[in-house]
Formats: structure tokens, C-alpha cells, sequence
């Protein structure tokens, strides 16, 4: 008998910015009794897994990625309880559970660090990345904080410095330090005996720096300063391998479980290195969350994604909570044409493709004056980046005050066009972006060949349409987009030409029509979808 490939293979995972999907509480901010609440939703557009951005205590620094106790729930967020109810019930509609764990840094507020900054002989000091001034003064070494600034924060008290990848206020841990990896396995340990069904790992790949903290050669080019340097020492170490193997280890101990990794500031064939039975069950590659809107440029991206992975499992995301919506990247129109093609692409490409809460609505980004901005990093490359805040604004569930996200003034604005673009009013209207997914999700659950199934690229010079098969024992379905706002055609394989297809999806043919030929038209922005008799 043929084996089934595991659920996080064929499914498709949703991650939720707790503090803005649902708030149930009215204090403007989501929470989990609020996800909870909208897990018929979630059941109804038919995702099989979530992925919570961090939910534990926080002093919000950096909104949850600076955790100050890794088993408990932030106050803002609930309880313990309103947790194992919401996997109960998430459960209850075969929708798992991933949460996300900051275990690089902790937040400076952590009473691990607390303890770490009293006294050299304190227990817990080389829990953290400690170090003495060079012997010339000044920072150990030339590492630089990737939020900005130098890496080394100087503690007069103790006449030393402590690393920070990220914020001051988010310390990274001393992963050298056994006791560290301990806690650390003890945090999967609490969380897998609750019921979680997988992690995201943030940033895993920095856990490791350098022993004898070398300088970085300097070197790259970008709107950073620490795009100026080669980062050969503050991150991608070799200890790393072997600790992915042990933490696998023990999720394979609970039984199906699954870790997704963000390398961090890595080549898909970085990022591929750390994949494998037994090591991440995947990993993310970020290639596709540019600005561009081109066949050719997706095209590269995945075959150089997939050719990076070689036979192990992709990914394929084009919204997080780091980055500009899809839909404000690519400038769609109210029409969200632009999004169905990219939707089209994302939802039959070979891998377990992740969307971001919002993005089955076409939600663009807020706009915000630079004193509304509240993610320090944003405030600090304020206009030169776009501000992550302008991704994380509150779902539009409706067309009320506050979108229905919350009867108070969220943390952040609503989008003044929630009027329109929302949830209910686009459940109601058949030709909406909601609808466009949901459709796609249910053929993509109907095909094999599009869940299970191996893919090629078919027409690979074609500067307009990108185009593919798939192929699963029992079936091969084509899948045809039209990147461009003009008609084109596409070539098909020789095998396949003159042959009989069903029309699965199309905006020019009918659907359960057949159609034969070796070359096809599409209209612009044209999706097209069809299935071999
Ligand atoms: C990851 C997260 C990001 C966070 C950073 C530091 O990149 O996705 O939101 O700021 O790690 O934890
Ligand atoms: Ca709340």
C-alpha cells in the first residue's frame, strides 16, 4: 500500500499574530479565548495547522520575540487554561497547534538574566553571552546587533559586555553552557506534555557564535551596516547540527511532531543544510518575499529553492509578520487580481505552503506616521524600511468601528478600508479574494497530484506566464499563470500536446469543460488550472 505523507506535508499552515487576530476581552488586544472563538473560521477556509507567534510573558519590547518565562501565557494573551482549551477545541476541528520559540536571546526582564547581571560568580551569569572588554577597551569583538548599532551592550557594575543579536533588551543565551540546553529541551518538554503539535524555531541558526568570538570580515553590500560584514562567526555554526538532532530526537519521542526553522539571513542552500529526517521537518526560504511580480522572478526562486533542497521538503510563504503584505508589495488593486494569481501560485506549488492570517482577504498594510510606529526597529529605519507594524495591524472580520476585531481602539489602527475589504462582506460575494482561496484549498485537498504530488516546470523561458505539472500516481494536473496585464500563450511538453484536459480552474474556460491544443492563451492575470484525461 502506498503511504500517506504525513499532515504537515499535505497541509497548509496559518500563522496568527495573536495580538491581532481576536480580542475577546475588549482591551484592544487579541487573545486567546479570541482565537478560539474563530476556529470555525479557520476549520471553514480549510488550513490544517496554526502557527501562534509567541504568546509568553513579555515585556513587549520586541511584541513577544523577548520572552521573560517560556512556560506561561502572557496576562495580555490568557491564561494556561484558555491555551489547553484552545488546543482542545483546535484539536476537536483536526487543526494542530505549532507555537513559535525564541530560544536564541530572552528578554533582559527574564530572571535568568536578572540573576546573570549581579555578580560574575552569580550561577546563572555564563548563562548568557558575557565577556570582558578587548584588552585595547571597548567591545570584544566587532559583532554588530542586526537591529542596529554594535552587538555589545557594556554593564559598568560588572565591567563586561553582553551580546544582542536583537535589541539590548533581548540578551542572547550562552547555548555552550549545558545547563542552557537543559532549560532549553525542558521548555519543548512542557509544551509538547500539553499538546502542541509542533514549533517554529526563531532564528535557530544564531544559537551558536563563535568560540573564540573572532571579527567578522568585513565585506556585502545593503542598507545596513551589518550587511557590511561576512557574517562567518556570530551565526551559523557547526554545534548546531548536532543540537537540531537531539531536540528531534525528542519530539520524535512524542510521536508526530514537527519543527520548521527561520534561518536567519541565510541561502536557501543555508537554510537546506538543516533539513532532513533528522534534523528541521522543514525550513523557510524568504527569496519570495520581494517586491517583484514576475514569472521569471518566482520561477527562479523556487527552482533555486528546490534545487537547494534537493529531494527534502519545501516551503512556500509570501507573507509574515517581518514584512510588507503581499498585497501592498505588489501594489494590488481593489480588484485583488493580483493576488489570485499569487494565491494560485502559492496553493499548487510542490510543499506545504504557509499564509499569514489576513492574507485570504488581500489586507494591505497600514499606513503609519512616524510617531505612531511602535516597533523600535521600524521607529529606528524609519522611512528607509517599511515598518513591521504596517503587517500587523488587527483582522478585518467586519465592517464596524474596529473591524470587529474588538469593541475598544485596538493597539494598532485598523485599516480605514475594513469597511470594504473584510470577512463578512466578502463571504457574502462569490468573486472575492476569500472565496478565491478557499476554492483553491478545497481543489487542492481534492488532487493528490497537487498535495502529494512531484512538480516541473514546464515552458521555462516564458517571460510572462509560469508554468508547471504535477504528478501524483494517479493523476497530472498543469497549472498555467499569467503574471502579466496582457494575453499570453504558453508551449506545452511535447508528451502533452494534442492530448484531452479537464478545466479545473479558469477565468476564459468553463469549468468541468475539456480542452485540447499544444499551445494555450491566457487572459491577463489569468490562472489556470487543469487536470490530464
Ligand atoms: C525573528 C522574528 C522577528 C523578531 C526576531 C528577533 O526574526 O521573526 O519578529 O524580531 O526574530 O526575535
Ligand atoms: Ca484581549
Amino acid at each position: 500500500m502506498k503511504k500517506e505523507l504525513p499532515w504537515w506535508k499535505k497541509g497548509i499552515i496559518y500563522q496568527i499574530y495573536p495580538r491581532s487576530f481576536m480580542d475577546l476581552n475588549s482591551d484592544g488586544i487579541g487573545d486567546l479565548e479570541g482565537i478560539t472563538r474563530q476556529l470555525d473560521y479557520l476549520s471553514d477556509l480549510g488550513i490544517d495547522a496554526i502557527w501562534l507567534s509567541p504568546i509568553y510573558q513579555s515585556p513587549n519590547v520586541d511584541f513577544g520575540y523577548d520572552v521573560a518565562n517560556y512556560v506561561d501565557v502572557d496576562q495580555e494573551f490568557g491564561t494556561l487554561q484558555h491555551f489547553d482549551q484552545l488546543v482542545t477545541a483546535a484539536h476537536q476541528r483536526n487543526i494542530k497547534i505549532i507555537l513559535d520559540l525564541v530560544l536564541n536571546h530572552t528578554s533582559d526582564q527574564h530572571p535568568w538574566f536578572v540573576e546573570s547581571r549581579k555578580s560574575k560568580d552569580n550561577p546563572y551569569h555564563d548563562w548568557y553571552m558575557w565577556h570582558d572588554p578587548s584588552p585595547k577597551g571597548g567591545p570584544p569583538n566587532n559583532w554588530l546587533s542586526w537591529f542596529g548599532g554594535g552587538g555589545w551592550e557594556y554593564d559598568q557594575h560588572l565591567d563586561q559586555y553582553y551580546f544582542h543579536m536583537f535589541y539590548k533588551e533581548q540578551p542572547d543565551l550562552n547555548w555552550r553552557n549545558p545547563q542552557v540546553r537543559q532549560a532549553m529541551l525542558d521548555v519543548y518538554r512542557f509544551w509538547l506534555d500539553r499538546g502542541v503539535d509542533g514549533f517554529r524555531m526563531d532564528v535557530f541558526n544564531m544559537y551558536f557564535k563563535d568560540k573564540d568570538l573572532r571579527d567578522n570580515p568585513l565585506g556585502g553590500k545593503g542598507p545596513r551596516k551589518f550587511n557590511h560584514q561576512l557574517h562567518l562567526y556570530d551565526m551559523s555554526q557547526p554545534e548546531m547540527h548536532p543540537l537540531l538532532q537531539e531536540i528531534r530526537q525528542l519530539l520524535d519521542s512524542y510521536g508526530e511532531k514537527y519543527m520548521v526553522g527561520e534561518t536567519f539571513y541565510s541561502s536557501p542552500q543555508q537554510a537546506a543544510a538543516y533539513i532532513g529526517d533528522d534534523q528541521l521537518h522543514a525550513g523557510f526560504d524568504f527569496s519570495m518575499l520581494g517586491r517583484k511580480f514576475s514569472a521569471p522572478f518566482f520561477r527562479k526562486a523556487i527552482k533555486d529553492w528546490l534545487s537547494a533542497l534537493d529531494e527534502k521538503w519545501p516551503n512556500f510563504v509570501l507573507n509574515n509578520h517581518d514584512n510588507s503584505r503581499s498585497a501592498t508589495r505588489y501594489k494590488a488593486k481593489k480588484d485583488d487580481k493580483v493576488l489570485k494569481v499569487s494565491a494560485t501560485m502559492l496553493l499548487t506549488l510542490v510543499g506545504t505552503p504557509f499564509l499569514y492570517y489576513g492574507e485570504e482577504i488581500g489586507m494591505r498594510d497600514i499606513f503609519l506616521w512616524r510617531h505612531q510606529v511602535l516597533d523600535p526597529v521600524s521607529k529606528r529605519y524609519w522611512p528607509l524600511l517599511p515598518p513591521r507594524d504596517g503587517c500587523r495591524s488587527p483582522m478585518q472580520w467586519d465592517g464596524t468601528d474596529f473591524a470587529g476585531f474588538s469593541n475598544a481602539k485596538p493597539w494598532l489602527p485598523v485599516h480605514p478600508a475594513s469597511e470594504q475589504r473584510n470577512v463578512i462582506v466578502q463571504q457574502s460575494d462569490p468573486a472575492s479574494l476569500l472565496h478565491f482561496y478557499k476554492n483553491l484549498i478545497t481543489i487542492r485537498r481534492a488532487h493528490s497530484a497537487l498535495h502529494s504530488g512531484s512538480m516541473e516546470m514546464i515552458d521555462e523561458s516564458n517571460p510572462s506566464i509560469l508554468a508547471y505539472t504535477r504528478q501524483s500516481d494517479e493523476e497530472t494536473v498543469l497549472v498555467a499563470l499569467n503574471f502579466t496585464k496582457k494575453a499570453a500563450n504558453f508551449v506545452l511538453p511535447v508528451q502533452y500536446r494534442e492530448k484531452s484536459w479537464n478545466v479545473i480552474l479558469s477565468q476564459h474556460l468553463q469549468e468541468q469543460e475539456t480542452t485540447t491544443g499544444t499551445k494555450f492563451a491566457l487572459q491577463p492575470l489569468e490562472t489556470l488550472i487543469l487536470r490530464l484525461n
